[in-house]
């Protein structure tokens, strides 16, 4: 009787736990194509994906999605990258299973910009940064608390302030850099070493004097009694034999740097391990306890406040100075509101502290990438390395002249369009944020197919450096043609081909898809100095250096996704430039 009763609830529950897997099973969207047996999966893609991020050392997400594209010969696709189930989990809310990936230029154009309405901030960004800034506007819809805070930044964002103040500390630190180099150059004897830590520092060096002005560092320098690199007479001695072996990468000594920066680049590798994760808020709360982090963020949070607290003092003093840098911005505007709204000024609210930790975090390593992989690939291409030469020589003719380099005045106020195109064509490459994504704030439709209320929509354009045999490229944009006509010809993008920017000898902004800085109202408020800082190093170095190859086991393309999409590999090789020939 009681072995009956047993079977009998035991074959009731077969049903029901059936039903219980098939609603764990990925549930597709209808009309979007998507790989099968990843439907039929409760972890979804997940098995697929590890399978080829293990096939091929540079293979990504972004390399799966797009040969996922290719396979199902569709621009859009979706992929179930999140089980189902993890949402039985408590505690867990942004598993958001469905997600739409835009392999197409102009769907995505649509999506982002157009159609900003239906298609707003996603969390993924800001799973990263959730726990480090959570008031950060990056969080937030497209509202009027955004467009608040956005407005916080303008006055330092603006072009008065980043050429007219900024610009000449930029152009300084690069030739900071330069001189470091030079003197690395001539204790490697044109032996490769890695560039990466002083590329990242040059670009931290950079936002930390938007941030907090160019006096800053020099007070930090005192600080940690170094300042600049001493290669050390070991490295002199020992590590570089002449002659023999002139492949081996010299490893110079790690320069001393002051505690905002280290607590920058420990922040931001956290930021890293948080990337992509499933359980952002769980780990959180496991990474947040290490000695390290927490060390890193006090040293954040007093700079920040000290720093707050100097530039309203200064205003205190003299209202009708020009503010020097992003704080001081923020705080004069931060006064002026309040006025306004007749209320006392908040200069260290949670806002403020946020969006001015906000900068100093991550914003440099999206521009030390760009350079990393920026002085890879004109490694690899020393014709386009040599015409950028030309070009700036031909640009800079008093520098030439004087057998100096161009002062950033002279960067400021000459047009190169071969430069704009390098620059552009590097981010293009090396689209150091990976992608950029969107969540349907409403129900709607892609490409005719119904996308409801909830989905992710990411733009991962295909990574030209890495796919495409350039059928794939023509499909795609063949499919979605009668949504946008592009101007460009898809067949060519996967070369590296600065030349696609130049139009009748002017740089034009609307020859390839440019999606590095994201797209629409949500775009990177950074960029104008991203840009600045990219271009200052890479005239300065390529005016002094001759980039010369390195060997095949230094020179691979392996990525690091970590809080931005880096080289694993970043040797340099130089040779200074001699001018005596222009006498
Ligand atoms: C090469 C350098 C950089 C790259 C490639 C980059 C890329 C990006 C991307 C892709 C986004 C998301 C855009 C979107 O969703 O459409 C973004 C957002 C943002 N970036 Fe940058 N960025 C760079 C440098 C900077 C710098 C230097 C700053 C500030 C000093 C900055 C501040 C921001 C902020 C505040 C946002 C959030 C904007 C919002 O949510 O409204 N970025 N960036
Ligand atoms: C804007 O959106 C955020 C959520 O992203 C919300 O917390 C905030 O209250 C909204 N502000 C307005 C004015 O609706
Ligand atoms: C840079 O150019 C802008 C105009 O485009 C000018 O207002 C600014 O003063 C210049 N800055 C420098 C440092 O030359
Ligand atoms: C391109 O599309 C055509 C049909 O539209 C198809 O026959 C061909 O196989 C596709 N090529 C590739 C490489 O996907």
């Amino acid at each position: 009787m009681e072995a009956l009763t047993l079977l009998t609830i035991a074959l009731g529950a077969v049903p029901t736990l059936y039903l219980i897997y098939l609603s764990l099973l990925p549930h597709p969207l209808p009309g979007i194509p998507y790989r099968p047996s990843s439907a039929r999966s409760l972890l979804g893609d997940i098995p697929a994906l590890l399978t080829h991020l293990s096939t091929h050392p540079t293979n990504t997400f972004t390399t799966y999605t797009t040969s996922l594209m290719r396979q199902l010969d569709s621009p859009v696709i979706q992929i179930f990258p999140r089980p189902r189930f993890l949402s039985l989990l408590p505690g867990i809310s942004s598993v958001k299973p469905k997600v739409v990936v835009l392999g197409d230029y102009a769907t995505a154009y649509d999506v982002f910009v157009r159609r900003s309405r239906e298609f707003d901030r996603s969390p993924s960004i800001g799973n990263m940064l959730l726990g480090f800034i959570p008031r950060n506007h990056i969080h937030l819809r497209t509202n009027g608390t955004w467009k608040a805070q956005r407005r916080l930044l303008l006055g330092a964002m603006g072009k008065g302030f980043l050429f007219g103040v900024l610009a000449p500390v930029i152009g300084e630190r690069a030739e900071r850099l330069v001189d470091v180099w030079k003197e690395k150059g001539k204790l490697a004897k044109e032996r490769p070493w890695s560039a990466q830590r002083d590329l990242y520092l040059l670009a931290l060096s950079g936002v930390a004097a938007f941030t907090f002005g160019g006096q800053f560092e020099e007070g930090l320098e005192k600080e940690v009694g170094v300042g600049r690199e001493e290669p050390s007479e070991r490295s002199e001695g020992e590590g570089m034999p002449d002659g023999e072996d002139s492949d081996q990468p010299v490893e110079f000594p790690e320069q001393d740097i002051p505690d905002i920066f280290r607590a920058s680049l420990e922040i931001t590798r956290t930021m890293g391990e948080l990337r992509g994760s499933l359980m952002p808020r769980v780990k959180w709360e496991i990474v947040r306890r290490r000695e390290r982090l927490k060390w890193a963020r006090t040293v954040m949070a007093d700079t920040v406040n000290r720093e707050i607290a100097k530039a309203v003092e200064k205003l205190d003093r003299s209202r009708e100075a020009t503010p020097e840098c992003a704080v001081e911005h923020m705080v004069a505007h931060e006064r002026n509101l309040a006025m306004k709204e007749g209320r006392r000024p908040d200069y260290f609210s949670p806002v403020m502290v946020d969006e001015i930790t906000g900068f100093m975090i991550a914003t440099y390593e999206t521009t030390g990438s760009t350079l990393c992989w920026g002085f890879k690939y004109l490694t690899d291409l020393p014709s386009i390395q040599n015409k950028l030469r030309h070009a700036l020589e031909k640009g800079y003719p008093a520098a030439l002249k004087e057998r100096r380099s161009p002062t950033i005045e002279e960067m400021n106020n000459t047009d190169i369009p071969y430069l704009d195109a390098v620059s552009e064509e590097i981010l293009r490459f090396a689209n150091p944020a990976t992608g950029v994504d969107r969540q349907a704030v409403v129900d709607t439709e892609i490409l005719g197919h119904a996308v409801p209320k909830g989905t992710i929509v990411a733009c991962l354009l295909p990574e030209p450096a890495l796919i495409s045999p350039p059928e794939i490229a023509k499909n795609l944009s063949q499919r979605s043609s009668s949504i946008n006509s592009n101007s460009w010809d898809d067949s060519d993008l996967a070369h590296f081909r600065p030349e696609r920017w130049i139009l009748h000898g002017e740089f034009d902004l609307d020859a390839a898809p440019r999606v590095a800085f994201g797209l629409g109202p949500r775009g990177c408020p950074g960029k104008r100095l991203a840009y600045m800082e990219i271009k200052a190093g890479l005239v300065s170095v390529l005016w002094n250096f001759e980039l010369l190859p390195c060997p095949a086991e230094l020179s691979g393309y392996e990525k690091l996704v970590l809080a931005t999409q880096k080289p694993k590999q970043c040797y340099v090789r130089l040779r200074e430039i001699s001018r005596s020939w222009t006498l």
